[in-house]
């Protein structure tokens, strides 16, 4: 295992910088501890990853130790373990001009940023920027893989922005020798990955699957930000097309958050329901709830892809990492059943 550091800067301190940075320390200080998917990822354990710097524009997280503000309003992922002091102030990252109003709300943020950021991205040398922004901001994170391609960083896009499936920006970083992958996280537990999974099984039972849908309600300030009318049908869209990967003909489905409740923090429930049709053309139905946490959804599958974008980069195989957006992704250029990612990643990265 190489006991090379991967120098990563987070933008956007939510939620599910939240988990992860969490996760940084805990399984930092003992990797056999319970729910920590893979241990060693390509080259790297956990501990191989180093915080290097972390940007927001909410003004009340500004200033902070990353530690600090973390727990900080609106982020609502529960304080699972002690985190060390990380030593990184947040910093100013680059507002967004045309916020959603109800998120405008949630969040106090800057209105202007100092022009600081390239510079104070620059100093910290990154190998890697994630970007863990709110969604629906696609000029400001367009801005952040620019800045990233700026410093010679790889980047790793959580936001459904297309970035790695956009035309220009893997070539790009392909040029700089450096990794892209994106776009729109897959939880590692969540609802899209369930929805996929139990499609195959039913598939694999001979079922023929004729209508379903998976519906989310949750807390969180993404939560409220996705109910936004452009922002679910894109989010909706992406939902759809990745669930639909998983059977080799046409069905009705539809996927997305339909509300959002305060008081469920970090909580989502999604309902689902599958319609099928079994031998003699007799009925196959159910629902089926699933209850998860959407911080610690995304913080198990991040610690996995910011190792495996580093060792993409570490074998030269710069740019778009496609078993690397299979494997964490909603919005790929290929949509790609959940087996079928799983195992071309395993391969890769897990052997
Ligand atoms: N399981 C998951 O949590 C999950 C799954 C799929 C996709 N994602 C994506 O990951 C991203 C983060 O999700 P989250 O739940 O942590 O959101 P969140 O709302 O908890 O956190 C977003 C953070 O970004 C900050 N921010 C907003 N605009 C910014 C800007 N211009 N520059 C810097 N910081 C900015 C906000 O202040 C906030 O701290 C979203 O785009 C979401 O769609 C998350």
């Amino acid at each position: 295992m190489s006991d090379r550091k991967i120098r990563t800067v987070i933008i956007g301190i939510g939620n599910s910088a939240s988990a992860l940075i969490q996760g940084l320390s805990y399984y930092g200080e003992d990797d056999s501890r319970p729910g920590l998917w893979h241990k060693r990822v390509g080259d790297f354990g956990v501990n191989n990853i180093e915080l290097v710097g972390a940007y927001d524009i909410d003004s009340r997280k500004l200033g902070k130790d990353a530690s600090e503000a973390i727990f900080l309003p609106p982020n609502s992922v529960r304080r699972y373990v002690d985190v060390r002091n990380a030593g990184i102030e947040v910093e100013a990252g680059i507002p967004e001009s045309h916020m959603n109003p109800s998120l405008e709300r949630l969040i106090s943020p800057i209105k202007a940023d100092g022009g600081e950021f390239n510079d104070s991205l620059a100093a910290k040398s990154p190998d890697l920027v994630i970007n863990l922004i709110s969604s629906g901001m696609d000029e400001v994170s367009r801005q952040y893989a620019k800045a990233a391609l700026n410093v010679g960083s790889s980047f790793v896009n959580a936001t459904p922005t297309p970035i790695a499936t956009d035309t220009e920006f893997p070539r790009r970083f392909a040029a700089n020798k450096a990794v892209i992958a994106g776009d729109d996280l897959m939880s590692q537990f969540g609802g899209t990955a369930f929805h996929k999974g139990i499609l195959n099984f039913i598939l694999n039972r001979g079922i023929s699957v004729k209508k379903s849908y998976q519906l989310d309600v949750g807390g969180g300030a993404e939560t409220l930000n996705t109910l936004d009318e452009d922002l679910k049908a894109i989010k909706r869209r992406i939902k759809t097309d990745s669930i639909s990967a998983e059977l080799p003909y046409p069905f009705d489905t539809a996927a997305g958050t339909t509300d959002y409740v305060d008081f469920m923090g970090n909580s989502r429930t999604g309902y689902f329901w599958i319609d099928g049709e079994g031998f003699l053309g007799s009925p196959v139905r159910f629902d089926i709830y699933l209850k998860t946490n959407d911080g610690p959804n995304a913080g198990g599958i991040l610690l996995d892809l910011i190792r495996a974008v580093q060792t993409a980069r570490n074998r030269e195989n710069y740019g778009i990492a496609e078993e690397i957006c299979a494997y964490g992704f909603k919005r790929t250029t290929t949509p790609r059943k959940l087996r079928e990612s799983y195992e071309a990643f395993r391969d890769k990265f897990l052997t």
